[in-house]
């Protein structure tokens, strides 16, 4: 629990037919519910005025720091709807400490963490109508911060705002779970060496887009960054975390090294992996080794994920050199039935051994 009182000001709710209709097909961050929730930051009064109000617009001075200098970050989590109609968010402080880390290196301010959870709490609760049932259905749940001090001043900022919108939310990668196909992004480097990569901020994705840009061109979803002084380096996708699975019970993905984010997937993954008996390497990896594996048979799959990508095999590794079909781009079993096991956990048909599921 936190001190804070959210003061809450009702919505004109969409019709019940027509959020149905749209909790049909909701695509992926193309709708919203009816509230947000908004808590205000300053220097001197610390957080203060948290609501939940109507989804809306907000005002903004145009000199605000956040539209000129990206003093950004945010979050995504989701909630998911149980057969027995309960609802669940999965590992939400993991988020809040993460958005902190982020906080930290963008000198935005902490937000308490029972806070940040209330807030995702107070608007999936408001707004549970909105939690979709269908197959691989949720609601991806968006908080972020923004510093909003009117200042074209070069420092950080004295203001700044926290807030969470919900969006109903079917599969990121359309078709299921089928293959992507990634390009290698030698050309662009997503994070250098003491730069943000670790941090969840806006400018991380606007510096992702040339580069994801270049991948659709090529017939691919997804880029894979390596690393700024190494080509050869795997970092991470442009929204995802990367692991090669051995056909020796081993997973590998590339180390916390400070370029790439902490995926709280990620670490569940390497959890769960941990429990089935695989041993987990978290280290350098490189391409070299990965095309290697491939040929000599000792790498048997790849995957990708996130929150919003969930467990996404790898089907093609493609780059301006070569072209790598894995597995006849088929996705592999192991990748297959790790996901069963995490979708299992956060939609109730498998037990919470870890204590991950936070009850709405
Ligand atoms: N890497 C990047 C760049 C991301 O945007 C995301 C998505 O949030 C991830 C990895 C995976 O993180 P998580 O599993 O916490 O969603
Ligand atoms: C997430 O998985 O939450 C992300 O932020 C990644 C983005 C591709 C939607």
């Amino acid at each position: 629990m936190t001190d804070l009182t959210f003061a809450f000001t009702e919505a004109e709710r969409l019709p019940a037919a027509d959020r149905d209709a749209i909790l049909e097909n909701p695509g992926f961050g193309d709708h919203f519910t009816d509230h947000m929730v908004s808590i205000t930051w300053t220097k001197d009064a610390g957080w203060h005025d948290a609501r939940v109000m109507p989804y809306g617009p907000i005002a903004m001075d145009p000199a605000s720091s956040v539209l000129h200098y990206g003093q950004e970050i945010f979050e995504g989590l989701k909630a998911y709807r149980r057969a027995d109609g309960s609802i669940v968010t999965f590992r939400p402080e993991e988020n809040a400490r993460r958005l902190n880390e982020s906080a930290t290196r963008l000198a935005l301010p902490q937000i308490p963490v029972e806070l940040f959870v209330e807030a995702t709490k107070q608007l999936v609760a408001v707004d549970a109508e909105w939690v979709p049932s269908g197959a691989d259905q949720s609601l991806y749940i968006r908080p972020f911060m923004i510093a909003d001090e009117s200042f074209l001043g070069v420092r950080a900022a004295q203001r700044a705002r926290f807030m969470v919108i919900a969006s109903p939310a079917g599969p990121y990668f359309s078709g299921g779970v089928k293959p992507v196909s990634i390009w290698l992004s030698q050309d662009f480097a997503r994070a250098g060496h003491g730069g943000t990569g670790a941090a969840k901020c806006g400018g991380n994705y606007a510096a992702s887009l040339l580069p994801q840009n270049v991948a659709a061109e090529n017939g691919c979803q997804q880029v894979l960054f390596t690393d700024a002084d190494n080509p050869d380096v795997i970092d991470e996708l442009g929204g995802m975390n990367l692991f090669l699975v051995r056909g020796d019970s081993t997973l590998v993905t590339p180390a916390l090294n400070g370029n790439i984010l902490p995926g709280i997937t990620r670490k569940s993954l390497i959890q769960l992996a941990q429990d089935r008996g695989y041993a987990v390497e978290e280290r350098a990896v490189t391409v070299t080794e990965w095309r290697e594996g491939v040929a000599d048979g000792s790498i048997v799959e790849a995957f990708a994920c996130g929150t919003a990508a969930v467990i996404t095999p790898i089907g093609q590794l493609k780059s301006p050199d070569f072209t790598i079909d894995f597995g006849d781009r088929a996705p592999g079993e192991f990748t297959l039935s790790l996901r069963e096991e995490l979708t299992g956990i956060q939609y109730g048909s498998r037990e919470d051994r870890h204590g991950w599921l936070e009850e709405i």
